[in-house]
């Protein structure tokens, strides 16, 4: 046994190389693949494919091409070598949809990826001309899922973006929006059958979508792809220098991270969370959510009623 490492010693090495970006390019690939069997997975509603439950946002400061290009690599690679595969990005998300083709292209991981993207510009021609250039800039031919970003010109967009699946070019429709005002609007379109996917916010501070739309979500057939599950960093800072609970270590809770995105996890109808980051140790971390139980409804009240005590 004396070149093989225990599962304790991998996830060590693999969260250290990770956190300084610097993953070998042997051997820990075929491992980091048995590694990702053991990660939540969800699945698809509209086709039963299964997916990590964790993946990567590009929205905040990712997109910045004049900034250190390798870092953002090297975050995207970690996701993979992780056992994550979904990244969400957007034409708007400044040079976000550039950095993240240009990191599949050099790194060979389009298949790898489940990769979502957003229209966001109000005009039907002007949503055609914006998927070109984010085919363009994406470096593909197929995205794995096309929304309509913020129910902006929603019908108009939803046309063209079913034509592209039509096509073979898009392999799931959706809507977004982050923001409670549109979650009537958000279930009004979810149960006239028109996507296969809703993206929405939802954190222990936002817990809004629990009433209507997470349901008609279920009801409907539709998977949830999870927006803003740090309340954009927002959560970090209420919890900053407070001591996670004891008992939060039964669930495999270790970090602040973790304690949020499990509780987010902790809903039976999300389908996949897209934190945002450009740092290696934070997509670590929260791929780790995808490892070990969660907590039960129970213990999902005792985190809320703890947060809202700090
Ligand atoms: N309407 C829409 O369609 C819509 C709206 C909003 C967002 N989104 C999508 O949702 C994604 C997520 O939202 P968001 O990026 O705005 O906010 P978020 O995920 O709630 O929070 C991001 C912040 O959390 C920090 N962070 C990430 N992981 C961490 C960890 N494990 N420990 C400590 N800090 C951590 C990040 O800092 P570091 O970078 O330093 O790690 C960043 O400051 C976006 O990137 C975007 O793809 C879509």
């Amino acid at each position: 046994m004396k070149n093989q490492i225990t599962r304790k010693e991998f996830l060590k090495l693999s969260g250290a190389a990770a956190g300084a970006g610097i993953i070998a390019s042997t051997g820990i690939g075929s491992l980091a693949r048995a590694q990702s069997s053991d990660l939540l997975h969800r699945t698809i509603h509209a086709t039963g494919e299964k997916i990590p439950a964790v993946g990567l946002g590009t929205a905040q400061t990712f997109g910045d091409l004049s900034q250190d290009f390798m870092m953002r690599r090297n975050t995207i690679e970690t996701l993979f070598k992780e056992g994550g595969t979904v990244i969400d990005t957007a034409p708007t998300y400044s040079d976000a949809e550039k950095v993240v083709g240009r990191a599949l292209d050099e790194l060979g991981a389009r298949d790898k990826c489940f990769l979502a993207t957003k229209t966001s510009i109000s005009g039907k021609q002007a949503g055609v001309d914006q998927n070109t250039g984010s085919f363009r800039d994406l470096k593909t031919d197929k995205f794995d899922l096309l929304q309509v970003h913020n129910h902006r010109d929603t019908e108009a967009h939803l046309d063209t973006i079913n034509g592209l699946k039509a096509d073979g070019k898009v392999r799931y429709v959706g809507l977004t929006h982050s923001r409670n005002r549109l979650n009537d609007a958000a279930v009004d379109i979810i149960e006239a059958g028109k996507i296969e996917f809703i993206q929405c916010q939802y954190n222990m501070f936002d817990r809004s979508v629990e009433e209507r739309l997470l349901p008609a979500a279920r009801d409907n057939g539709v998977s949830v792809m999870i927006n803003v599950p740090f309340g954009r960093g927002r959560v970090f800072q209420a919890t900053a220098g407070k001591e996670i609970p004891e008992w939060a270590a039964d669930f495999g809770v270790d970090t602040w991270g973790k304690f949020f995105l499990k509780y987010t996890l902790g809903h039976p109808d999300v389908t996949v969370i897209i934190p945002g980051t450009i740092h290696t140790h934070h997509v670590v971390d929260n791929i780790g959510a995808l490892r070990g139980r969660l907590p039960t409804m129970a213990e999902r009240a005792k985190m809320v009623a703890f947060v809202e005590d700090l």
